[in-house]
C-alpha cells in the first residue's frame, strides 16, 4: 500500500492543474476517454508528469487527466486506465484513483465498457453498476494494511452508492437517455472470456462481464470515497454474441454511444459534488 506515493502525485496533480482541490473524480473507459476533449476550459496533464501514475498502453486508453469545474465543481477526470492485464500490480492500477481522491475527491464514476449476459442487455446499452462479482481472486488491498487509508476489512454491502445510483437515475430521464442496472463481473483479461465463463457468470448473477472498474472500486471504498459506476455494454458476451468478440466491434459500438454518454455525463458529474 502505497500512501505517500498518492499523497506526492497529488501533490504533482495540485501543482499541474492549478487547483488546490478536486471533489469529483471520473475514469473514463474504453472507447471513452474522448469525452474530456469537448471539455470547455479543461486543464490537460499527461499521466507521465503525474510521479508514479501508469501510463495505459492499450488503444482506446488515453493517459491524460484533465482538471475542469462543471457547475462550480472541481472535477478531475482520468482519461484511460492501467489495466492488471497489462502486467501492472493491482497497486498500479488503483494509483490513479487513490491520487484523485487524495487530491480531495469524494466521490468518484468509474465507466467501463463490458460484454453483456444479462437477459435484458443489448449491445449498446447503458448500465449502473448495482454491485460486482470479483472473480479474479485477486484483490487490490492484499499485503498489510495502511491505516491512514482504510481499514483492514472494508465494508462492501453498498459499493455502488444508492443514493447516487438514485441521482444518476433522475439525471438520465431529464436528459432523456435510457440507463439499466446491473452486476458487473470482473475477469483480469485480456482474453475475452469462454462462452462457459460467461455462463458461469450468468447464473452466479453477473449481467456484465468485464476487465476493470472492481479494484478501483474496492480501492476508493477502502479510502472511503462514494462510488457509481457506469458500464457500457459494448457486445453481447461472448456465446451470447453471433459473431466472435473484437476490440473494433468494442471501439465501433462506443463511438456510436459517444452522443448518449456524452449527454449524461455531463449532466451527472457537476451532481456529483
Ligand atoms: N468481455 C470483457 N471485457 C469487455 C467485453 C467483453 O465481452 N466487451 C468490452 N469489454
Amino acid at each position: 500500500m502505497n500512501y505517500d506515493a498518492t499523497q506526492t502525485a497529488a501533490g504533482d496533480i495540485r501543482r499541474l492543474t492549478g487547483r488546490a482541490e478536486h471533489h469529483v473524480a471520473a475514469v473514463l473507459g474504453s472507447g471513452l476517454s474522448d469525452y474530456a476533449q469537448h471539455l470547455p476550459g479543461a486543464i490537460a496533464v499527461p499521466y507521465a508528469d503525474i510521479t508514479g501514475f501508469p501510463v495505459p498502453r492499450v488503444a482506446g486508453h488515453a493517459g491524460t487527466a484533465y482538471s475542469v469545474e462543471l457547475g462550480g465543481v472541481p472535477t478531475l477526470i482520468l482519461a484511460g486506465r492501467a489495466h492488471f492485464y497489462e502486467g501492472h500490480g493491482l497497486d498500479q492500477v488503483v494509483f490513479a484513483v487513490r491520487a484523485a481522491v487524495a487530491t480531495g475527491a469524494r466521490t468518484v464514476l468509474l465507466t467501463n465498457a463490458s460484454g453483456g449476459c444479462g437477459e435484458y442487455l443489448e449491445a449498446g446499452d447503458l448500465v449502473l453498476l448495482s454491485d460486482h462479482l470479483n472473480l479474479t481472486g485477486q484483490n487490490p488491498l492484499f499485503g498489510p494494511n495502511d491505516d491512514r487509508m482504510g481499514t483492514r476489512f472494508p465494508d462492501l454491502s453498498a459499493a455502488y452508492d444508492p443514493d447516487l445510483r438514485r441521482v444518476a437515475h433522475d439525471t438520465a430521464s431529464e436528459v432523456d437517455v435510457d440507463v439499466k442496472e446491473g452486476v458487473y463481473a470482473w475477469f483480469s483479461g485480456p482474453t475475452y472470456e469462454t462462452p462457459a465463463e460467461v455462463q458461469m457468470a450468468k447464473r452466479l448473477g453477473a449481467d456484465m462481464v468485464g476487465m476493470s472498474t472492481v479494484p478501483e472500486t474496492i480501492a476508493a471504498r477502502h479510502i472511503g470515497a462514494r462510488v457509481i459506476a457506469i458500464s457500457l455494454v459494448t457486445n453481447l458476451a461472448a456465446g451470447i454474441s453471433p459473431v466472435p468478440l473484437s476490440h473494433e466491434e468494442v471501439q465501433e459500438t462506443a463511438d456510436a454511444a459517444r452522443e448518449r454518454f456524452t449527454r449524461l455525463v455531463d449532466a451527472l458529474l457537476p451532481r456529483l459534488g
